[in-house]
C-alpha cells in the first residue's frame, strides 16, 4: 500500500534509502548538506524513505567545508555516474560546462536530476527535458530562479490554468542589494559589489549579475513557463546597472521614483518580449520597496489576477531550501512510482520580438549648453520620432552648461534610439549622460 506520511517512531524500510550524488559543495551545496543532514529524521518520515548524500563531486578536495557529512568526496564524475545506487544527481556546480554534460549523462543513465543552474536551463532546457522524457525521470530546477522563492512550481502547476500576460520581477539579488545600498547609503559601486560577493550572493564571475545576464537567464526561464513557449536566454535583451550613477539615483528620488533592475516578460499581439534593464519605478509601486537581496516576481493571470512572490533570491540557506524541496519531490515520486509526471510544459511555438519594438517611457539625462532655444531644439528632434516629453528638470548650471532631465511619454524603443543618435550629434549637446526606462505612475 502506498503511504504519503509516516508517523514518528514508525519502522521505515532502510533498504529503500534514496541515495544522492551532489555535484558541487560551494555556497548552495553546503546549505543542501546542512538541510539534508540536520533534518534527516523528519525528511525520512515525510517521504517514507531515508534520503542520504552518498558522494559529493568537488574540484579541490582539500578545501575546508563548513557542513558535516560522511559522504565521500570525489573529483571524478564517473564515481557518481557509474554508481547504480545513486538515483538523484543534484547539480550545484554552476556554469554551462561541464554541468550540462554531466546532467545530460545522468539523465541518460536513468538518474533524476535537480539543479539550480539557470545558465544551463535557460539555454539547453529543451535538450535536457527531451532526455528526461525518454528516460522517464524527473528534472526539477526550482532554485534556478528567485533563490528560495517558490516560482517555478507555481507557474508550472498552481497557475497552470491561467493565460498569463505578464511576468515582471526583481530577480537578481546581487544588483538589488547593490542598488539598495547605493540608494539608501550613497555607497559606491565597487565597494558594494565586493560586499555582495563576500555575502555569497554574486555569481563567481559577478559580470553576469551586474550586466543583467543572470536576470536575463531567469526571465527567459520564467517566460517559457508562463507562456508555454520555449524562450532561451538568446531571445532576451539584457542591460545591466554599470551605468547607473549617483546622479540618476538622486534625480529619480527627486522625481518620485527608485531605480531597480527588473526582468519583464510580456505576451501581446506582436508575440513575446523578454528583457532585463534598469527601470525607474514609482515609489508606491510594490516592487519599489523590495530591497537588499530580496527578490519579488509579479505574475498577471486572466483568472487569478495579480499575484506576487517575494523572498530571499540568493544565499546559502534560502537557495538550499528550494533545492532540497525539489529533492523531496523527486524522492516522493520514486517512492510512489510517479516519476516524470510533469516535465516540459512548452507546448506552443510563439515568436519573440526584439527590444526595438517594445514600448516604454524614458528618463533621458543630457549635458547641454545653457542658452535659449536648446530645449526647443531637442524637443523638436524627439518630436520627429513621435517622442513626447512629459516632464523636464533643469539644474546644475556650470559655465553656461546645464544638466537636463527629460521624462517622456511611452514610445517605441526604436524611436528613442533614432532621436538620441541625432541629439548626440547636435553642437548644443555636450553629452547624453544616461537613458533609463520608466514605469509610468498610476493616474490619480
Ligand atoms: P559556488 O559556491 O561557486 O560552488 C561551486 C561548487 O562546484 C564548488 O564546490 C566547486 O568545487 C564545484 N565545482 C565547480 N566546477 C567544478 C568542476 N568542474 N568539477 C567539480 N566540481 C566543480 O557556487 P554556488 O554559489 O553554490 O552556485 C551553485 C549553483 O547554484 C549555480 O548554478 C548558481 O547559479 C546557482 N544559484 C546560486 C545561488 C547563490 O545564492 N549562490 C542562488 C541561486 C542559484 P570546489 O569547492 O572544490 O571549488
Ligand atoms: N547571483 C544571483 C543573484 C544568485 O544575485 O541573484 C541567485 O541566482
Amino acid at each position: 500500500m502506498l503511504r504519503s506520511l509516516f508517523m514518528e517512531g514508525e519502522e521505515i524500510d532502510m533498504t529503500k534509502e534514496i541515495q544522492i550524488g551532489l555535484l558541487g559543495y560551494g555556497t548552495v551545496g553546503t546549505g543542501v548538506v546542512k538541510i539534508l543532514e540536520n533534518n534527516y529524521e523528519h525528511l525520512k518520515i515525510k517521504v517514507g524513505a531515508p534520503i542520504k548524500i552518498k558522494k559529493i563531486l568537488v574540484r579541490t578536495p582539500s578545501k575546508m567545508r563548513s557542513a558535516l557529512t560522511d559522504a565521500k568526496i570525489v573529483t571524478d564524475i564517473n564515481e557518481i555516474l557509474d554508481d547504480d545506487d545513486i538515483k538523484i544527481v543534484v547539480e550545484l556546480m554552476g556554469g554551462e560546462t561541464p554541468a550540462k554534460d554531466y546532467m545530460l549523462e545522468a539523465l541518460k543513465r536513468g538518474k533524476h536530476v535537480v539543479t539550480a543552474n539557470k545558465d544551463v536551463m535557460s539555454k539547453y532546457g529543451k535538450e535536457l527535458f527531451d532526455q528526461a522524457e525518454l528516460s522517464h525521470v524527473d528534472l526539477l530546477f526550482e532554485a534556478s530562479v528567485g533563490g528560495g522563492i517558490p516560482i517555478i512550481r507555481p507557474l508550472k502547476q498552481c497557475l497552470a490554468t491561467n493565460n498569463i500576460s505578464e511576468v515582471m520581477g526583481i530577480i537578481n539579488g546581487t544588483t538589488n542589494y547593490m542598488l539598495t545600498k547605493m540608494t539608501n547609503e550613497g555607497m559606491d559601486f565597487d565597494t558594494v559589489l565586493a560586499e555582495a560577493q563576500a555575502k555569497g550572493y554574486a555569481e563567481s564571475d559577478p559580470t553576469a549579475d551586474v550586466e543583467g545576464l543572470d536576470a536575463a537567464r531567469k526571465i527567459a526561464i520564467l517566460a517559457s513557463l508562463a507562456f508555454g513557449a520555449r524562450v532561451t536566454v538568446d531571445d532576451a535583451y539584457a542591460e545591466g546597472i554599470r551605468n547607473i550613477g549617483v546622479e540618476d539615483i538622486d534625480y529619480a528620488k527627486e522625481l518620485g521614483y527608485v531605480i531597480k533592475l527588473v526582468g519583464i516578460a510580456k505576451q501581446d499581439d506582436l508575440g513575446i518580449n523578454v528583457r532585463v534593464h534598469p527601470l525607474l519605478l514609482p515609489k508606491d509601486h510594490p516592487l519599489a520597496s523590495v530591497n537588499d537581496v530580496f527578490n519579488a516576481i509579479f505574475v498577471k493571470g486572466d483568472a487569478v489576477g495579480e499575484t506576487m512572490f517575494y523572498g530571499r533570491g540568493a544565499g546559502e540557506m534560502p537557495t538550499a531550501s528550494a533545492v532540497t524541496a525539489d529533492i523531496l519531490d523527486v524522492a516522493r515520486d520514486i517512492v510512489h512510482g510517479s516519476s516524470s509526471r510533469i516535465l516540459c510544459t512548452c507546448y506552443n511555438d510563439k515568436p519573440t520580438y526584439p527590444i526595438e519594438q517594445s514600448v516604454s517611457a524614458y528618463y533621458i539625462r543630457l549635458l547641454v549648453e545653457d542658452k535659449p532655444g536648446v530645449l526647443a531644439a531637442i524637443a523638436g528632434v524627439l518630436g520627429e520620432e513621435n517622442v513626447s516629453i512629459c516632464s523636464v528638470v533643469q539644474k546644475l548650471k556650470v559655465d553656461h552648461h546645464t544638466e537636463l532631465v527629460l521624462i517622456t511619454y511611452p514610445v517605441k524603443d526604436e524611436g528613442v534610439k533614432k532621436a538620441l543618435k541625432v541629439i548626440n550629434e547636435m553642437p548644443i549637446v555636450d553629452k547624453v549622460c544616461n537613458v533609463i526606462r520608466v514605469e509610468q505612475k498610476e493616474q490619480a
